[in-house]
């Protein structure tokens, strides 16, 4: 069974498929958006070795030939020095205008090669066919691409949105536990900022979405990439409502920095954390319930997932550091913050009035954790 949600933005609309066995019925789907019978597929080591191949049979079994730009695997490949290696290699296979490529992959993979294809011959298209549970609920989905840069992450990028996605259910199967759990932080974002029966949900089928039930997978990312779908056409470009889905990530990105961007922490495990923190200062700053923060992190807890400061290994700057490390934050305005807070599970919103000293109360707190 497939699950189509439409991501609605006039002329660049697309459909989100989701269901299992997509990857290799891919030459159905793909050919008829392509002008020639010809794609290349940007992926990982990885992926290739699992995904690869079956979307190569896809794709031959419609007729289409598809060379491949193989890339080592984790956040480092998201650089300008692979950025400018994919788009050499796409002028050398003689990729036109009017070509589109193919992302296969998770979300390292997925903004790369959408960046990739934004400026190539100044803008071509592809297709997103991502293989991550944090790929398939979140980065594939909205037209946010790019790389990062040494001061920090996702600084160079464009918007350019997908001509398709392929949310391929069973690709889920071989990926690792931890990297699942990475997304499912994700998932329960979308429950904590807007969906109260979603959060009640997950508390409910969580365990089973670990262990494998297909069923509740396609749920999940058909109920996440719903929301992500409604918000991002409210709000293609975030000049508003499109900031509440970085729930969790002005945390997140700094604690991400702090950890050199490494195994330490994956960025589904940082923004977790983070919503956790917003929670904590939402209760201190009285928008939210005291219990608030204490349901997230049990839920938390019960997947087996990072919840606190304490659960990074290794060292972590000081409250201030920290501070100062979100100040790097693409949200930042006239030098102050934006915090996604919230009213509730279920109600997040946008604040840019945040006492600095809170947040600072909250994070020591949380450093004496550990
Ligand atoms: N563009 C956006 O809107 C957006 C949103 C959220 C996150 N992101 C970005 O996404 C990135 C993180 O994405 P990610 O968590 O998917 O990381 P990732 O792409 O690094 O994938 C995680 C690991 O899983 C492996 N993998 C991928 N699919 C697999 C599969 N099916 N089976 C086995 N292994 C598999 C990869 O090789 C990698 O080692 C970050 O760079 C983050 O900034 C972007």
């Amino acid at each position: 069974m497939t699950d189509i949600v439409r991501v609605d933005l006039a002329g660049r609309s697309y459909d989100i498929r989701i269901g299992p066995g997509l990857i290799t019925e891919a030459g159905a789907h793909v050919g008829l958006l392509l002008p020639r019978p010809f794609t290349v597929i940007v992926t990982d080591e990885t992926v290739a070795g699992l995904h690869l191949a079956p979307l190569r049979a896809g794709l031959a079994a419609a007729g289409i030939a598809a060379e491949a730009i193989v890339l080592p695997p984790g956040e480092a490949t998201k650089s300008m020095a692979r950025l400018a290696q994919v788009v050499e290699r796409l002028l050398e296979l003689k990729v036109e205008r009017d070509d589109l490529i193919i992302a296969l992959g998770g979300g390292v993979i997925g903004d790369l090669a959408g960046f990739a294809a934004a400026v190539t011959r100044r803008g071509i298209d592809f297709i997103q066919v991502p293989t991550t549970l944090l790929a398939q609920v979140d980065s594939s989905v909205g037209g946010k691409t790019g790389v990062n840069a040494p001061q920090g992450k996702n600084l160079i990028g464009a918007f350019h949105q997908p001509k398709l996605v392929l949310a391929d259910i069973a690709a889920l199967d071989t990926l690792a536990p931890c990297d699942f759990l990475a997304g499912y932080g994700e998932v329960v974002k979308y429950g904590c900022l807007g969906d109260a029966m979603f959060f009640g949900w997950l508390e409910k089928m969580g365990p089973a979405m670990l262990a494998g039930d297909a069923e509740a997978r396609a749920h999940a990312v058909r109920r996440s990439c719903e929301m992500k779908a409604e918000i991002v056409a409210r709000d293609e470009h975030e000049r508003g409502e499109r900031a509440l889905l970085n729930l969790g990530h002005t945390f997140g990105h700094a604690l991400e920095a702090a950890t050199g961007y490494s195994g330490r922490l994956l960025h589904g495990e940082g923004v977790a954390i983070g919503m956790t923190l917003a929670f904590e200062v939402s209760a201190r700053m009285g928008t939210c319930a005291q219990e608030d923060p204490s349901r997230l992190r049990a839920h938390l807890a019960a997947m087996g997932m990072k919840k606190d400061l304490a659960d990074i290994p290794g060292d972590l700057p000081d409250a201030e550091g920290l501070i100062a490390l979100m100040h790097q934050d693409k949200k930042v305005r006239q030098g102050k913050l934006t915090f996604i807070l919230a009213r509730g599970i279920g109600e997040a919103f946008v604040e840019r009035e945040v006492d600095l000293a809170v947040v600072g109360r909250v994070l020591e707190e949380g450093l004496r954790g550990r």
